[in-house]
């Protein structure tokens, strides 16, 4: 494996690929959720990029940014034992100059739900990976349905700037409770950890009632919330299509039901896809 920590080194160790590159960029700390990422593009391409930077231009003020979990040499152990071919691990200098160009979210979805609550989260997001998308040259792009309106928003701007790549939506990994894993479950005390599933738990309680044929979205999330009760606080519940509008009804095969809360001291978040 080629560890590159400049755009030079990259480039360089690019020219040693022949065929087609599957590339999973990641903020590290890495997790059994980036490994299943990790591991279909590594089945499904010659060649496996996978990229760790700590994006600052996502996080908000009063955010995360210095305490985001670190851990270089676990994660450079994962990805040379998981045959990966380059990791690319660039500093914040190599990543960003002064003044520079920026893409922006979309007006509409990219200012609801997660835009709303942390506006501006989503130009820094797409600046970075649309930065990655274009250095790694990969044919396939590889991101969680966990993080869904941001899976939304690639697959909007590989469109709209008409990139070539093809962007690989993947499932949500869980642990054996049923919580979502994230790099920000690592702040959880133990008795968050249990309070945390209520998370994944609302989503149960509305699959449950979708299969009963329930499809209003109003007592569908009044129930959600119920079961939420264990969370500190619940930013929202929302259950929208594909396109992040909100619906009234389920439409089945073209909806997402997505809730974030507070549990502790990480916003955590989930969803389903129905
Ligand atoms: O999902 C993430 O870890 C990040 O948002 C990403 C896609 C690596 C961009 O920094």
């Amino acid at each position: 494996m080629i560890i590159a920590h400049t755009i030079e080194a990259l480039e360089e160790a690019k020219k040693t690929l022949s065929g087609s590159i599957g590339f999973v960029p990641t903020m590290g700390a890495l997790h059994q959720g980036h490994l299943s990422l990790i591991q279909q593009a590594r089945k499904e391409n010659d060649h496996l990029i996978v990229s760790i930077f700590v994006n600052p231009t996502q996080f908000l003020e009063g955010e995360d940014l210095d305490a985001y979990p670190r851990k270089d040499e676990a994660d450079i152990k994962i990805c040379e034992l998981s045959s990966v071919d380059i990791l690319f691990m660039p500093t914040v200098n190599t990543m960003y100059e002064e003044d520079e160009l920026c893409i922006g979210a979309p007006a509409v979805r990219g200012y609801v739900l997660e835009g709303e609550k942390r506006p501006g989260h989503f130009d820094g997001m797409l600046q970075i990976v649309m930065k990655l998308l274009n250095l790694s040259a990969a044919n396939n792009a590889y991101f969680g349905k966990k993080d869904a309106q941001q899976l939304a928003l690639i697959t909007q701007m590989v469109k709209n700037y008409f990139m070539d790549v093809h962007i690989i939506p993947c499932e949500i990994v869980r642990d054996d409770k049923g919580l979502a894993l994230s790099s920000r479950n690592t702040y959880l005390t133990a008795e968050e950890k249990e309070r945390a599933l209520c998370l994944s738990r609302s989503l149960k309680r509305a699959t449950k009632l979708v299969m009963a044929g329930e499809l209003d979205v109003k007592k569908i999330k009044q129930e959600m919330l119920e079961v939420l009760q264990e969370a500190d606080s619940v930013e929202y519940v929302s259950i929208v299509n594909r396109e992040f509008k909100a619906l009234d009804s389920v439409e089945i095969g073209n909806t997402i039901i997505l809730v974030a809360a507070w549990v502790g001291k990480p916003r955590l978040i989930d969803n389903l896809w129905i």
